[in-house]
This record gives C-alpha cells, sequence and structure tokens, in this order.
C-alpha cells in the first residue's frame, strides 16, 4: 500500500510551496491529504490517523495527537524549532522527529533587521530617529537564523558580538562577528539583542531584569525566537525602569502582558500581528520542499539525518 502523507499546517505555506511539496511526494508514489487552516486539535487528531508521516509547521503534536496515530513513522517540522512536538512521546512510540534547520533562516533573518530599523525610527511618526551603522548587536545564539542576522547587520554597518555556549571561538570570528564568553558581557556591550535560543526548560523565562538592565542606553529586545523565554512579569518592570527600553517581537506575548505593553508603553513596542519570521515564499518553499525530499529519503533509503529524537 502507498504512504500516505498529512500536510497539515494551520498557518499554511504559500500556494506555490504548497503544490511542489504535494508534487515530490506525488512523484515518489505517496498519497497526500492536506489539513490548512484548521481550528482546535480536533480535526488534526481526526487527520493523522492514518498517516505514515505529517509535515507541519507551529502546529502541535503532543501525546493525545500521538496516541491518535495507528501508524505514524515520521514527523517532519518544516522550520527550526520543534518545541511544538513532543519527541519523548514520540520516540516512545517508534516516531522519529525531524526538523529541517537553516531552511527559513534569512526570512527570520530580514524580519529582525526591518523591526529593528523600524522602532529606531520611532514607528515612522516622523520624528528623527537614529540609524544602525555604527551601533552594536549581540546576537545570543549563534546557528543559522543567528549567523543569517551577523551577514546583514553587517551589511548595515553594524559591530556584531556573539554569545552561543555551544558554539566556538573560531567558528564566530569566521563570520567578522566578535566572540563574547559570557552571556552578561552580550548584554552588556549591546545596545541591541536578537534572540535565537530555543525554548527548553533552561531557557524559558531566562530573558528578564538581570539581562536586559545590563543593556546600555537606548537599548532595543528582538525576539524572533520564541515567547516562552521572555519573563515577562520582569520585562513590564524594565519597561517602567527604563524609559530607553524598546522590544520587536514577532511572537505575541499573553495576553494580559500584550494588553500592558500597548496601554503603557507603545511607542516602544512592536508585536507582529501574526508569527511572520518564516512567512515568505521563498522560505515556505526551502522549508517546505527539505520536508517532503527527507520523507522520501527516510522512507526509500532510511535516511535519518536531522532525527531530533533518536
Ligand atoms: C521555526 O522554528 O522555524 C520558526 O519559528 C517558524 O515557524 P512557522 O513555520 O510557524 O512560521
Amino acid at each position: 500500500m502507498s504512504k500516505r502523507v498529512l500536510i497539515a499546517t494551520e498557518k499554511p505555506f504559500a500556494a506555490a510551496a504548497r503544490d511542489q511539496i504535494v508534487a515530490i511526494l506525488k512523484e515518489a508514489g505517496y498519497e497526500v491529504a492536506l489539513l490548512e487552516k484548521y481550528e482546535g486539535q480536533g480535526p488534526l487528531v481526526e487527520a493523522i490517523r492514518a498517516a505514515d508521516a505529517v509535515i507541519i509547521r507551529s502546529d502541535i503534536i503532543d501525546r493525545e495527537v500521538l496516541e491518535a496515530t495507528t501508524g505514524l513513522h515520521l514527523v517532519v517540522r518544516a522550520g527550526a524549532g520543534y518545541d511544538n512536538v513532543d519527541t519523548a512521546v514520540a520516540k516512545e512510540r517508534g516516531v522519529a522527529v525531524m526538523n529541517t534547520p537553516g531552511q527559513n533562516a534569512n526570512a527570520v533573518a530580514e524580519l529582525v533587521l526591518a523591526m529593528m530599523v523600524y522602532l529606531a525610527r520611532n514607528q515612522f511618526d516622523g520624528k528623527p530617529g537614529t540609524e544602525l551603522r555604527g551601533k552594536t548587536l549581540g546576537v545570543h545564539a549563534f546557528g543559522a537564523v543567528g549567523r543569517a542576522v551577523t551577514t546583514i547587520a553587517q551589511g548595515f554597518g553594524m559591530r556584531v558580538l556573539a554569545f552561543d555556549p555551544f558554539v566556538g571561538k573560531d567558528i564566530v570570528e569566521a563570520t567578522g562577528a566578535e566572540f563574547v564568553p559570557s552571556v552578561e558581557a552580550l548584554y552588556e556591550q549591546s545596545r541591541y539583542v536578537s534572540l535565537h535560543i530555543p525554548a527548553t526548560p533552561e531557557t524559558k523565562g531566562s530573558i528578564g531584569k538581570d539581562r536586559l538592565l545590563r543593556m546600555p542606553k537606548g537599548a532595543t529586545l528582538v525576539n524572533t525566537a520564541r515567547r516562552e523565554i521572555i519573563h515577562e512579569a520582569e520585562l513590564l518592570e524594565v519597561f517602567a525602569e527604563r524609559e530607553d527600553f524598546r522590544y520587536a517581537s514577532d511572537i505575541a506575548p499573553s495576553d494580559a502582558t500584550l494588553a500592558a505593553l500597548r496601554e503603557r508603553f507603545a511607542s516602544r513596542v512592536y508585536v507582529t500581528p501574526v508569527k511572520m519570521g518564516a512567512q515568505t515564499s521563498e522560505a515556505n518553499v526551502n522549508a517546505g520542499l527539505a520536508a517532503a525530499r527527507q520523507i522520501v529519503a527516510f522512507f526509500e533509503n532510511g535516511e535519518r539525518r536531522f532525527v531530533v529524537n533518536p
């Protein structure tokens, strides 16, 4: 029997990307089912029952969803972060989970710089703003997105510092960025900080007063990573204590925090209406096609590269 692949995207891929994903899977002889713009977990639980593999974006693959499956072998997160998948339960059930690292990095990096310009120009309110040239940017975690941000920021004439406990000095310096040995030093020296850490038990709530109050005058924090890494109560305290502090985020905080930020500090905050970092046709094509090819390679050749729950 041919393999059945579900594409489950609550936030759909661009049509051109989706069509090419479907074509790759059909070419391999697979059946393809599409579940787009669905609401709640019910439709996903239903649609995934018969699937051998599923392609997702930020869609939630939790215990309930996994327990509904009967022959699922593979989940591919078309993107970088896989905190939306319960990888431990997947492993228990013999389901491999993969991501497609780097495929949407440029799209996210362009958004980082766009939001920095937007805040530096006072949200285009007509008053003189500031330029990025000559300012220091701290890149917090030096994966594919952090590196893409570095390249673009250098084009703006920024000095780039990077901190990542898992990446060596030589790798950072090869990009022309400066290696910073501690997270404290990164925040102390950077007028701009761009976050690229994953949401893990260690990082959740880790971006709070201790780090943000260290930043120099005119501080701007940019979050295109994950909501959970921010200590939201302390973020509000930082805004109250520092009149110069600004925040741009591609991930909405909790409703209460967002309301407080918009009511009290609107001129210093920007939050995208929906998560936009990976929302370009190019990123959808890159990540989506990589996901489709990884599925074919997994079933046809046993290829397990990019498995994150070995
Ligand atoms: C990622 O981890 O790749 C990004 O957060 C993109 O998420 P999205 O596919 O939901 O836009």
